[in-house]
């Protein structure tokens, strides 16, 4: 169940705004009046504001709910709210508690409340495992600062959602509405942006949003799923994941061996209806204990992914609403890095196998991108050595390791979960509304030649600052910077971007001192059948 927006405006209450003596910037939601404060180059910021009731206790587990609370008195929005529960890092820049469902607001010094920015909302990657919106790699100044700049001013939002157990964990016995709760959480985010972002000076009808990795999976899911529509008019996907690599139904999860049998079995609780009313009396502790040793034990880490089910918020798979065409309209910008399997490689780096010793490692490897592995086929793996055969120099490229393994994985990798996504959906997107593609092939100095153009080594140009050691970069992070800003405004990321066309299938390379477009054709033998039927089904795309 979904609310409408009507529903929604009629649960909150409307307040007085208390008098005091302002000693930073405030606004008046309906929640409430929160005050943030001056954050330096021409920008002010709002942090740590709640955007849906405390996801703890019985709505543990549950789709977000709105808030029906009013705070009195002027609440203070200096600070960050925790992030979701996932495990500790230093750079996660909050504590961790379940009670995360906050969101964050960076904007124009002195922006009036009639102002009508267009808005930028940022959701975090992280496989569905981890991410917060507080992490300091995701500071929204620069960025707002940069509008300014060049004319084009824009507020920034940053979300948190749950992730892992607490936003993904999926079972037969589990309500549908609560199925995907995490991308519930995105969703719920953009509809309080929706009923406040004017009174920060934002315009709800230039919204923005924007992911990375996960998050861009996660923006791609918001265009092919419905529970969003309305809620923006623009999209851009960083290293876009097509939305899901897997997207099994929920009684895959209670399998033996599966995630919702072996978090029964961890906790003590029984299957069958009481199942998830006994997991939320559970602390959280064992709940996070046990994604974290599954992630851990998972290759690549990736334990956690949204599900498909009938009346869920994901109700059938993507490639068949992607196939129909039957997806939200909105302009978007897309696109992938040269080297995006490098990172999540990197655990068969140094194994030394050979001959068929190396073809099964390989073969594991992909395997462990499913949650049901006797999906995938024999005649699939082979076609798999075929394109990605030992000891070719061209692959794990540009900087071929001489790793055998490491290079064939990272190489398919790299095709199977981002470029064959991207041009799953845009090959059929571009006949439908305005498109725009990236490939980003700078390798970063100081970055680490094993991971090449690696997966995320695109944020901190474009949050910045750009790291002292890599200052060489700073005119492409301008440049990509400016061209988010323009697609924010304008929905065009500017003149020196064409678009993306089925007749022309021109891409931009982003490239130092050589950002030029060029044709959608490498590896393309490779993503067709990546994107094949028979493919799609193995994987549950
Ligand atoms: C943007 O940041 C730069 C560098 O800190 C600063 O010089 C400039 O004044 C800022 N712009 C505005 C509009 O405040
Ligand atoms: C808000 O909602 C919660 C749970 O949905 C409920 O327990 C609480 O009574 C509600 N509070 C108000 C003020 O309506
Ligand atoms: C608001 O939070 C800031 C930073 O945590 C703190 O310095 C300040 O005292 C707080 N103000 C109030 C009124 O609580
Ligand atoms: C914002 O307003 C305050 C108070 O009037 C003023 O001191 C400050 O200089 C203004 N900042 C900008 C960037 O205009
Ligand atoms: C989204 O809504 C449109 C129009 O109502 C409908 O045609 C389409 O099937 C819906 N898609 C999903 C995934 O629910
Ligand atoms: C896994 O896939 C196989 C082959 O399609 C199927 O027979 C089996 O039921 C699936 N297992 C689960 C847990 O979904
Ligand atoms: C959990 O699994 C282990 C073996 O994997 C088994 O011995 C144990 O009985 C199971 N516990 C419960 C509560 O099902
Ligand atoms: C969870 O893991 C931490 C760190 O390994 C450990 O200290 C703690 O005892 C574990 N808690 C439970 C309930 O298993
Ligand atoms: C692989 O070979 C290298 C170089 O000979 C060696 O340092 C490393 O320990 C070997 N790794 C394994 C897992 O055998």
């Amino acid at each position: 169940m979904r609310l409408s927006l009507a529903i929604w405006r009629s649960l909150y209450v409307c307040s007085l705004i208390p008098i005091t003596f302002a000693s930073g910037p405030q606004v008046n939601l309906r929640s409430g009046v929160f005050e943030g404060l001056v954050a330096g180059q021409g920008t002010e910021k709002f942090l740590g504001i709640p955007f849906a009731q405390p996801p703890v206790g019985s709505l543990r587990f549950k789709a977000p709910v709105p808030i029906n609370q009013t705070f009195t008195g002027v609440r203070n929005a200096t600070a960050f709210g925790n992030a979701c529960v996932q495990p500790p890092s230093s750079s996660l820049g909050a504590p961790i508690g379940e009670d995360c469902l906050f969101l964050n607001v960076w904007r124009p010094e002195n922006t009036s409340t009639d102002a009508s920015l267009p808005v930028l909302v940022w959701f975090y990657g992280g496989v569905f495992n981890t991410g917060a919106a507080s992490s300091e790699e995701f500071d929204g100044t620069i960025l707002v600062n940069r509008s300014i700049e060049i004319g084009k001013p824009m507020i920034f939002v940053s979300t948190n959602y749950r992730v892992n157990t607490f936003g993904f964990l999926a079972s037969a016995s589990m309500a549908v509405e609560d199925l995907n709760n995490g991308l519930q959480d995105q969703s719920a985010a953009l509809r309080f942006v929706q009923e406040n972002i004017a009174a920060f000076g934002g315009d709800p009808s230039k919204v923005t949003i924007w992911g990375q990795s996960a998050g861009a999976g996660s923006v791609e899911a918001h265009i092919v799923y419905n529970a969003s529509a309305g809620l923006f008019r623009g999209a851009i996907m960083d290293s876009m994941t097509g939305p899901f690599k897997n997207s099994p139904a929920p009684s895959t999860y209670d399998a033996p061996g599966k995630p919702f049998s072996l978090i029964l079995n961890t906790t003590g609780c029984s299957a069958g209806p009481t199942a998830f009313a006994c997991l939320q009396e559970t602390p959280a502790e064992p709940l996070i204990n046990f994604s974290n040793a599954r992630v851990a034990a998972t290759l690549n880490n990736q334990f956690w992914e949204p599900t498909v089910a009938p009346g869920s918020f994901s109700p059938v798979r993507a490639s068949e609403i992607i196939a129909a065409g039957d997806f939200l309209h909105v302009p978007m910008i897309a696109g992938t890095n040269l080297n995006e399997g490098n990172s999540f490689s990197t655990s068969l780096l140094g194994l030394n196998l050979t001959g068929s010793a190396q073809d099964e490692a390989f073969d594991n490897f992909v395997r462990a991108t499913v949650i049901n592995q006797t999906l995938i086929t024999s005649d699939v793996l082979d076609q798999f050595h075929t394109f990605y055969p030992a000891n070719d120099p061209s692959e794990g490229a540009p900087f071929n390791t001489g790793d055998s393994l490491f290079d064939r994985a990272a190489a398919w990798y790299g095709d199977f979960m981002f470029l064959s996504a991207r041009r799953r959906f845009l090959d059929v997107a571009a006949s439908l509304q305005p498109t725009f593609v990236y490939h980003f092939r700078e390798f970063i100095p100081g970055n680490n030649v094993t991971l090449g153009v690696a997966h995320a080594s695109e944020l901190p140009l474009i949050f910045g600052p750009v790291p002292a050691v890599a200052a060489v970069e700073d005119d492409l992070a301008i440049t990509w910077r400016d061209f988010y800003i323009n697609f924010v405004n304008d929905l065009n990321p500017g003149p020196a971007w064409p678009q993306f066309t089925n007749e022309t299938k021109q891409v931009l390379q982003l490239k130092r001192d050589n950002i030029t477009a060029i044709p959608d054709d490498f590896h393309s033998v490779m993503t067709d059948f990546d994107n094949s039927a028979l493919v799609l089904n193995e994987w549950q795309k």
